[in-house]
């Protein structure tokens, strides 16, 4: 099993270029699904979860070939199974995306339940309260969700809390329901707009995508497109901090900079530099860190992608900083994993108090989830010594060359397969 070595110390420092975003590209490779015409999607990461759901959508018919490692065409006049359930779809969260657009097309669908980053309960009663209220029944059976319907019909749906799978499941479905639907308290992320933005390229009636109340017109039928999926503010954000932490100087590049405000907002607070351009951002930190408070919310609050990678850096932060997890009750797994580096990091309920440490130091160490994973690649990086990262499958999920793009921005980091390897590196490295 392979893992990570890497030799802390160095600066990062460089330019970077920011794949297509895994949240925006997962939904709009399902919604290939609801035409029968060829769709061209160009910027698609090569990452282990589009993969997975490239693999499910062959498995029911969809033909899928590559121009080349970024550019996918889907064809799916020749789908051939509703039942979406094989091994592999299980482990990733987006498979619930096929379900709301096989409902659209063809009034019915089953899908396995959900797997995805073991970071809270992470329940689907809004997907479903969503499609039933557009007509379908609704079961939960043999770990399956079945949803049918004779039609589907326009409808107005309030969220009881803001979730952007819900939001776009219940948008695929009613782009091909009858009528007119309005979601309120919709989710605001960017994804959720560019998934909004694809399905009206492909002849969809979608407006208000990006405010707490979209509304969409049902169409009869959607056709083929091309289409460009946005940059991962996720990855730009985690290679941001990679920055902070390392006391480096990087520049994201292929970056919508509107979607990372709240993000370059808490770097600034923390005391680095940071300048933005047309279509790139440059993070230096020269300065010591400061503490500040952080809490996730929603779009265009701070995201949860982005709190383990926070906590990172204020773990070497001057004073004592405090980070509330608002969206998911499971995700400071990561802080015990920190802890064995040198953190000094408290969690009380969905709060982290921390207080900041002159360094990290090299330890083992384990990865419980993808940004978690992330997050303590970037905190290895800034330890003294030698870090062995375990479980770096999560990693590898989301984010595409990790290990390679930083090792072009200075970084000592290898993939290793065994002790033997990993002793090399840090006979090399030393
Ligand atoms: C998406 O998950 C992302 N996953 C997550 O990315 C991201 O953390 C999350 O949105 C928030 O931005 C994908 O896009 C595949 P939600 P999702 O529905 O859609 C509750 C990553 O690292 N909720 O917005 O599952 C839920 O429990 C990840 O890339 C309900 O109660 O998130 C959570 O507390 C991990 N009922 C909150 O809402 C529902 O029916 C937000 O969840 C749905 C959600």
């Amino acid at each position: 099993m392979e893992q990570y070595a890497i030799r802390g110390g160095n600066p990062l420092v460089g330019d970077v270029e920011i794949a297509g975003s895994k949240n925006a590209v997962l939904p709009i490779l399902a919604a290939c699904a609801m035409t029968d015409e060829t769709v061209y999607i160009d910027n698609v990461p090569d990452v282990w979860d589009v993969k997975t759901m490239l693999d499910a959508m062959q498995g029911i018919g969809v033909t899928v070939s590559r121009a080349n490692r970024h550019k996918a065409m889907l064809n799916a006049q020749d789908i051939n199974n509703l039942i979406v359930e094989n091994e592999a779809i299980k482990k990733i969260r987006a498979s619930y995306y096929l379900l709301g657009a096989l409902l659209g097309r063809y009034k019915m669908a089953q899908v396995v339940l959900p797997g995805g980053c073991d970071i809270g309960s992470r329940a689907i009663d809004q997907h479903l309260k969503g499609f039933r209220a557009l007509g379908a029944e609704v079961v939960i059976e043999h770990g399956l969700i079945k949803a049918k319907a004779r039609r589907l019909v326009g409808s107005h749906i309030y969220m009881d809390g803001v979730s952007v799978g819900a939001t776009i499941n219940i948008m695929m479905a009613a782009a091909l329901a009858e009528g007119r639907t309005i979601i309120e308290n919709a989710a605001k992320e960017p994804h959720v707009v560019d998934v909004a933005n694809f399905l009206s390229s492909m002849g969809a009636n979608i407006k208000g995508a990006g405010t707490d109340v979209v509304r969409i017109k049902g169409v009869s039928r959607l056709h083929g497109t091309e289409y460009t999926i946005i940059p991962d503010q996720i990855e730009a954000g985690t290679f941001m901090f990679a920055a902070a932490i390392t006391k480096g100087d990087v520049t994201v590049k292929n970056v919508i900079p509107k979607h990372l405000e709240s993000i370059t907002a808490k770097l600034l607070e923390i005391g680095c530099e940071v300048k933005e351009k047309d279509d790139c951002i440059r993070v230096v930190s020269s300065k010591p860190l400061m503490h500040t408070q952080v809490k996730t919310l929603p779009y265009p609050g701070f995201p949860t992608d982005m709190q383990p990678q926070i906590t990172a850096a204020l773990a070497l932060a001057e004073g004592t900083s405090i980070v509330t997890e608002s969206i998911f009750e499971n995700r400071f797994k990561y802080v015990d994993e920190l802890t064995r580096m040198g953190a000094g990091i408290k969690v009380e309920g969905n709060t982290a108090i921390i207080n900041g440490v002159e360094k990290y130091t090299g330890a083992s160490i384990t990865v419980p989830d993808l940004r978690a994973g992330a997050a303590l690649v970037i905190a290895a990086l800034a330890a003294e010594g030698c870090t062995m990262v375990d479980d770096i499958k999560y990693i590898e999920r989301g984010y595409e060359d990790f290990h390679i793009k930083l090792r072009n921005l200075g970084a000592q980091i290898e993939l290793v397969e065994t002790e033997k390897d990993y002793q090399k590196f840090k006979l090399k490295t030393g």
